[in-house]
Order: structure tokens, then C-alpha cells, then sequence
């Protein structure tokens, strides 16, 4: 996957031209696409432009050309000087951004589209700025798990969608030793597989040991597909000072202990060989391992570290969650917050900020995992015995903006952990930056626009109370998300029409 992801870096094909006192970059093609009601333009054909153009490594003034679903040329510098063709989107001091892309959400559809569906899941997404998302073969019924169960959720997404959505399938127990089950399911199209290292939750999902994975990986390898994993393992030798009958399972802190760092730390020792086996020369060469939602910045952190170091082709990537709070900020009951592996500490909050900005986490998803309220058990409060998963589908990037701030994040990083990096990994190499040639996914948005973050606002989440977000100053409104050229939303509005593609890959 690393070295596949190399060329796609630079426009090559792109047309350099003068044009007043600005640049020029053309692409070479387009191609149409849509149709009546997918678009709140009336327009195939479009500039949209604004001072703030995240593009070609920058942020400054500049005008994108849509045409047929693709970029098509970007002109660089004082656009309201240029003689440009007209319709012309001119968003002021507003960013245009690459869409965000979201690796890791769970629509929940088929099976328990009371938790979320496509339909729900998508609108958030569009409001969010999200313009593609790939979904999880999990906490849908049937998991995800073969071609058929695949075909089941393909049929369910039909004309559901308002982004571009893919699919990871499932690594389990029963297909992990059989190749031809495993290819069959690579050929519908998931676009790479998802694994567990501890009891997932969902009884048709179980989890894999590390031969599992390491058989896995040799199949993905032929694909050039990776793996993602939830890397938690029950140590072999649990701590002595574990749970103990005593403590209070309404007590956030009760339920951090019962899922201590050495759970991450442990599977990620166990993955060892498996990402060995992903280095050059390595029997699983061409596979990649991809460590979902990283909580512990110490120990588990400094195995990946090695890992990239020797050679592996690995990933990590971490939740705005992880980002967001600390233990110590979680009220008593709050089941909002659960989720696995847990928040941890203030201390540990600021270490994966810091691995983030130094590039030792290369992305950031949701781990959008909402569920029916009842399953949160709200008024009993136990976290031992509620459902794990935060929700947060709509609000990651100003989530991100808000609490990142203070570190000092650019417009560039953002696009970097939103929508480059994630583009690389699920394998879109025309998704993931403003570049002519590339699908014309696009958020615009203000960092600047604060609100507070209460039932008033349109959230489009089946649940709208079950967000640990709500009650949260946040800053960053999305104005307008294009996918592939169609306005989806602007506005507060959708478009009439659920256009987005299932991606498959082939
Ligand atoms: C993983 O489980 C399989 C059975 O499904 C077993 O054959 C294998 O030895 C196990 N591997 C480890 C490392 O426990
Ligand atoms: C949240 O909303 C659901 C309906 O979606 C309702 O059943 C539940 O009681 C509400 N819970 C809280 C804590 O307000
Ligand atoms: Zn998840």
C-alpha cells in the first residue's frame, strides 16, 4: 500500500498555464455523472472559490473549476481579478477543503437500522463535511463476512446514499484459513478487511488470534489490501490489581480499569509477527496493517513506532474522542463516553496530540458506533453493562478544529488526517485532495462560526441525544459538501436526491 500510494502525490498530468497573475493547473479529462435532484446546483459546470483554498500544499486565495464530477483546473491567487467562466461559488473568507474521509463508521444497515442505516448515516455525514466514508462489516446483521452477506448490505445501501460510501468485509475464525472464501469476498469488492483481537460485542463476529491474522494477511497480500484491527487482547496474565467486586459501576473510572493500556499494549505485541511478515521480502508483503483507533500513547504507541522503523507497512490512527476528553472530565453515568478502548487520562490526551503532530498517527476517523438509547441505559448509568460506542458522525471536523486549536493545527494537517491520508488507505486514488483530476469532493466551511452544540441544532444522527458531544462549545460550521461536483448540502438543506456511489474496488 505504501508504495502504491507514492505516485499519486504529484498532479503530473496537469496543465500548468498562466493566467493573469495566477497559475493554472488543468486536468486533462472529465467525465459526468448525476442526475435530476442530486444537486442543489442546477450546474455541471462551476467555479467555486474563496481566500482560504486548502490545495497544492497551501492555504491562500484561489478558484476550483468543477466539471463533470472531477476538478478540473485550479487557478492560484487573486480569483476576482481573473475573467473566469460564470457560474462562479465565490465563498469570501470561508475554506474549501477536500471532503473529509471517514475509515471508520458504523451505519449499522442491514440488521439494526434502528441504531443508525445508511440513509440517517450519510445525511450526517453530508452535514459533517464527510464525503466519503467506509463502512464496518460490523453491527450490521448479517456481519459482513462473505460475498453474500456483502451483497446483503449493497442491496440495503441502494439509493440510501448521500456520500460515496465503502465497505470493509470481516476477518473471523471461520473464513481467516480459507483463501478461496476470503478471495470471494475481496472480488465483491470490500476494500480491505477488519478484525478483532478481543470479544467484538456482536455474537456473529468473533474474535481472531494472531494466526488468523497472519493467514489473512497472505490473501490480502494479492490484493494489496489491508487490515484493520481492534487491537485489544486480554493479557495472558491479567494484573492482579484488576476489578474487584467493590467499585461502583456508574464510576467512569471503574470502567477504565476494567480495559487497562496493557490491553493494547498486549495486542500489539501479539501482531508482531503479522506486521513483520508486511515488510519487504516478508510472506505477506504488499498487505498492510492498519491499527484502528489507537487510545494509549505510551507503550502501544512506541511498538507501532518500531514497527514503521523496521520496515512494516503499518498505519494507526486515532478518534476525536481520544482527543477531545479526559477520564477525569466524564460524569458519573455518563455512558455517552463509553467506548473501547476507553478514554483515558489528561496525560495521555496530550501524548496523542503529540504523536499526531509529529506524524507517528497518520489519520483520524470517527468511530461513529451509535446504537438504540435504551442500549445506553442512560438512567442506570452502568458502564460495565451499557453499550460501548460514541457518537459522532456529523461533528468530527469542527470536533477537531475546536480541541485542536490550542496545539496549534493548520488547515494542511486537517487535510492531512481527514481526507489525504485516509484516501491512501482505503485505496482511492482519485479521492482525498483538490487536485485537477481528482473527484470534486469538497467541504466548505468556517473555522471561525461558533455555537453550542444542543438539541436545537439539526443533527442528522438517527439518536440525537446519545452524542457525548451535545452541551459542547465548538467552533467550525460547514456551509456547503460537494460529492463528486453535486452540492449534497448547503445550508442546512440536502439535496433532493441520495446520489452517492457504493465504491467497490476492484
Ligand atoms: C488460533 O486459533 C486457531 C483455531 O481457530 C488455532 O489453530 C491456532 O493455534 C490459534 N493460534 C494461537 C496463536 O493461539
Ligand atoms: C433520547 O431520544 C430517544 C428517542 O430517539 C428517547 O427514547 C430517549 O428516552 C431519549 N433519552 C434521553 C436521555 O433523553
Ligand atoms: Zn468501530
Amino acid at each position: 500500500m505504501a508504495a502504491s500510494a507514492k505516485g499519486r502525490l504529484v498532479p503530473v498530468l496537469a496543465v500548468v498555464a498562466a493566467l493573469a497573475a495566477a497559475l493554472l493547473y488543468r486536468a486533462p479529462f472529465s467525465k459526468s455523472l448525476g442526475g435530476e435532484g442530486c444537486s442543489l446546483l442546477p450546474h455541471d459546470h462551476f467555479w467555486i472559490a474563496s481566500e482560504r483554498v486548502v490545495t497544492l500544499g497551501r492555504v491562500g486565495p484561489a478558484a476550483v473549476e468543477v466539471k463533470g464530477g472531477l476538478i478540473n483546473a485550479i487557478a492560484v491567487g487573486d480569483y476576482r481579478s481573473f475573467v473566469l467562466r460564470r457560474p462562479l461559488l465565490d465563498y469570501g473568507d470561508a475554506v474549501i477543503m477536500p471532503g473529509l474521509i471517514d475509515v471508520h463508521a458504523h451505519l449499522d444497515e442491514p440488521g439494526r437500522e434502528e441504531w443508525e442505516g445508511f440513509s440517517t448515516g450519510t445525511r450526517a455525514a453530508a452535514a459533517g463535511g464527510i464525503t466519503t466514508l467506509v463502512d464496518m462489516p460490523l453491527n450490521n446483521f448479517p456481519s459482513t463476512v462473505s460475498e453474500e452477506t456483502l451483497k446483503l448490505k449493497l442491496e440495503a445501501a441502494r439509493d440510501k446514499l448521500y456520500v460515496d460510501v465503502g465497505f470493509w468485509g470481516g476477518l473471523v475464525p471461520e473464513n481467516a484459513f480459507n483463501p478461496s472464501a476470503l478471495e470471494s469476498l475481496l472480488n465483491a469488492g470490500v476494500l480491505g478487511l477488519k478484525s478483532f483481537m478481543c470479544p467484538s460485542g456482536i455474537n456473529d463476529f468473533p474474535m481472531t488470534n494472531s494466526t488468523h491474522i497472519e493467514e489473512g494477511l497472505v490473501t490480502l497480500a494479492k490484493y494489496q489490501r489491508p487490515l484493520l484491527v481492534h487491537a485489544e487482547r486480554i493479557p495472558d496474565v491479567e494484573d492482579e490489581d484488576g476489578l474487584d467486586g467493590e467499585l461502583d459501576p456508574r464510576s467512569y473510572a471503574t470502567y477504565l480499569k476494567s480495559r487497562p493500556p496493557a490491553w493494547e499494549e498486549s495486542a500489539i505485541r501479539d501482531l508482531q509477527r503479522a506486521m513483520k511478515d508486511t515488510e519487504a521480502g516478508g510472506r505477506s508483503e504488499g498487505a498492510h496493517i492498519h491499527i484502528v483507533h489507537l487510545s494509549d500513547a505510551k507503550t502501544s504507541l512506541e511498538l507501532m513506532k518500531d514497527a514503521k522503523r523496521t520496515g512494516a507497512s503499518v498505519t494507526v490512527e486515532t478518534c476525536p474522542h481520544y482527543l477531545a476528553f479526559s477520564a477525569d472530565e466524564v460524569p458519573d453515568g455518563d455512558t455517552r463516553f463509553k467506548c473501547a478502548p476507553p478514554i483515558r487520562d489528561g496525560m495521555n490526551r496530550e501524548n496523542l496530540w503529540k504523536a499526531l503532530l509529529d506524524g507517528h498517527i497518520d489519520m483520524l476517523s470517527s468511530d461513529h458506533s451509535p446504537s438504540a438509547p435504551d442500549l445506553k441505559l442512560m438512567e442506570e448509568g452502568n458502564f460495565l453493562k451499557a453499550w460501548g460506542g460514541i457518537s459522532s458522525l456529523q461533528f468530527v471536523l469542527p470536533v477537531t478544529w475546536s480541541y485542536g486549536k490550542k496545539y496549534g493545527i493548520t488547515l494542511n494537517q486537517l487535510a492531512a488526517w481527514w481526507s489525504e491520508n485516509p484516501a491512501k488507505l482505503a485505496g482511492q486514488k482519485n479521492k482525498g485532495a483538490i487536485l485537477p483530476g481528482y473527484h470534486a469532493d469538497i467541504v466548505v466551511w468556517k473555522p471561525e462560526a461558533q455555537f453550542e452544540l444542543d438539541d436545537s441544532h439539526s443533527v442528522y444522527h438517527k439518536h440525537r441525544n446519545i452524542s457525548a458531544y451535545l452541551g459542547k462549545e465548538l467552533s467550525g460550521k460547514v456551509l456547503s459538501t460537494f460529492v463528486r461536483g453535486n452540492l449534497v448540502f448547503a445550508e442546512d438543506k440536502h439535496a433532493k436526491a441520495a446520489c452517492g456511489v457504493q465504491i467497490l474496488a476492484k
